[in-house]
């Protein structure tokens, strides 16, 4: 494989007659994480759709693993985590993993394996047998994100994993991806919490479907000279704005 996991190329997207997406550019490396910030509505989850090959680019290119997406067999291979729970209501946690799992291929042996880990993860293990419909919001989300690390990818795409989810277990989940970050995993990763902006690696802040900056987190702090991706966010957020008048 080439060293990126994920490049992407001028990317274009509408709906319509509303451009959701405008000449985007995002190259994502090995042992990386890539954080899209931007408040609702900004594309990023057409953008991380557009990268799964589920929503079809009007223009532009992308490519997942040296595969042109879209390519059925690279996307099984991605560890994805929606936006919006896909999980079987009247099964429990327990038989949607088992389900995902056996749908990804995963070894029967290993499976029992990764399940334990991934629901220790997510700390669903005391309610592994419970029904889903039981589920509380927040406990949904933590069993996509199981779900999304079932079959070990090396490739992690995660929209918005972390809505709902009460700070101590934000927190460690922050922490265990790094911990699959320092095994030379790379993660593509939604928020519109700006907090979670300055745990990435690399960051690309979006708005009205248009790249507004890309830069580490301290290279995005001293280019606009604050010291809060939010503020940068806002600075940034001001010169489109006066861009846009100006023409
Ligand atoms: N299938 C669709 N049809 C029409 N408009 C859509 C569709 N999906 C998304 N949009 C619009 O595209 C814009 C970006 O949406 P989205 O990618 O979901 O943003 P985000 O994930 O940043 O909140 C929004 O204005 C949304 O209403
Ligand atoms: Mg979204």
């Amino acid at each position: 494989m080439g060293t990126n996991f994920i490049t992407a190329q001028q990317v274009s997207k509408s709906f319509g007659t509303k451009h959701v997406l405008t000449d985007i550019d995002l190259t994502l490396p090995a042992g990386t994480i890539y954080g899209l910030i931007g408040p609702s509505g900004a594309g990023k989850t057409t953008l991380v759709k557009s990268i799964m090959g589920m929503e079809k680019v009007d223009h532009g290119t992308v490519t997942v693993m040296d595969a042109v997406m879209p390519n059925r067999q690279v996307m099984a291979k991605i560890g994805y985590m929606a936006q919006s729970d896909a999980l079987y209501e009247t099964l429990t946690a327990r038989e949607n993993l088992t389900f995902f799992g056996q749908l990804m291929s995963v070894a029967p042996k290993q499976l029992k394996q990764t399940i334990a880990y991934a629901a220790n993860l997510v700390n669903l293990t005391k309610d592994l047998d419970l029904r889903v419909s039981d589920y509380s919001g927040g406990m949904k989300r933590r069993l996509s994100l199981a779900i999304a690390l079932i079959q070990n990818p090396n490739l992690l795409i995660l929209d918005e994993p972390t809505v709902g989810i009460d700070p101590e277990l934000r927190q460690q989940i922050w922490e265990e991806l790094n911990n699959l970050k320092a095994t030379g995993k790379s993660i593509l990763i939604t928020t519109h919490v700006m907090d979670e902006a300055e745990r990435c690696d690399y960051l690309m802040l979006i708005r009205r479907g248009i790249a507004l900056a890309q830069g580490t987190p301290a290279e995005l702090k001293a280019k606009y000279q604050v010291d809060s991706i939010e503020q940068v966010f806002l600075k940034a957020g001001r010169l489109q704005d006066a861009d846009h008048s100006n023409r």
